[in-house]
């Protein structure tokens, strides 16, 4: 399987993340949630005070991200989500980012999570999943991730929040989040991490 790039996108709270590193360490391949790129970014132009929409600022700091900046601890929470998808509708920043994600990907054989990989990044991947799941099953579990953090949310913020992420990252002219015409969809609004897990499983090893 070595070189094997296997795509996950799906909307936010989905399960992409924690599928995603499974498949890549069952599989023996690398694993990069795509999500960190445009966090970091985003978080960059907070501590410089910058507006996360201004397109030169933003490529700037695309282009200026270090492995250290994808190591942040504060690269989780609401500012930093609507930071990311802010940065993520402008095609500068895009572009400044995808030939990394190529190389990643490329070099080591990968297992990519995010909004357009199947779409944009790798359409020749012959794995591709599209990971939903209700919108508030998805705001259920990103309520827990927070109180796992200690952070105590409004259940219905959270999910207004949610859709208005969702909402902005489909409607983007720029490589909007869809499924890739070829995707597999995998819904797991009834399934528990474990049955999430098999069943994208069973849908990669259809297709490896
Ligand atoms: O996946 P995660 O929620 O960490 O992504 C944060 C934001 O980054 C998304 O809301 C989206 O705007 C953007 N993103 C993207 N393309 C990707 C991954 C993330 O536009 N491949």
């Amino acid at each position: 399987l070595a070189g094997v790039v296997i795509a996950v996108d799906g909307p936010a709270a989905a399960g992409k993340g924690t599928l995603a590193r499974r498949l890549a360490e069952s599989l023996g391949l690398s694993y990069l949630d795509t999500g960190l790129l445009y966090r970091a970014t985003g978080r960059r132009l907070l501590d410089e005070g910058a507006d996360p929409a201004d397109p030169a600022r933003a490529e700037a700091a695309a282009r200026a991200l270090t492995p250290e900046d994808l190591r942040r601890p504060d690269l989780r929470g609401p500012a930093a989500d609507r930071a990311a998808s802010a940065v993520a509708a402008i095609p500068a920043v895009r572009a400044a980012l995808l030939d990394w994600q190529r190389d990643f990907g490329r070099t080591h054989g990968a297992v990519l999570d995010g909004r357009d990989i199947g779409t944009v990044v790798f359409p020749e991947a012959p794995v591709k999943l599209f990971v939903t799941a209700s919108d508030e099953e998805r705001a259920r579990r990103r309520w827990l991730e927070l109180r796992g953090r200690g952070v105590e949310a409004d259940p219905a913020q959270v999910l207004a929040e949610l859709r208005a992420r969702d909402a902005q990252d489909a409607s983007r002219a720029t490589a909007p989040m869809k499924p890739a015409g070829d995707a597999l969809l995998l819904d797991t609004t009834a399934l528990d991490a474990e049955a999430a897990f098999a069943a994208a499983w069973a849908l990669v090893r259809e297709r490896l």
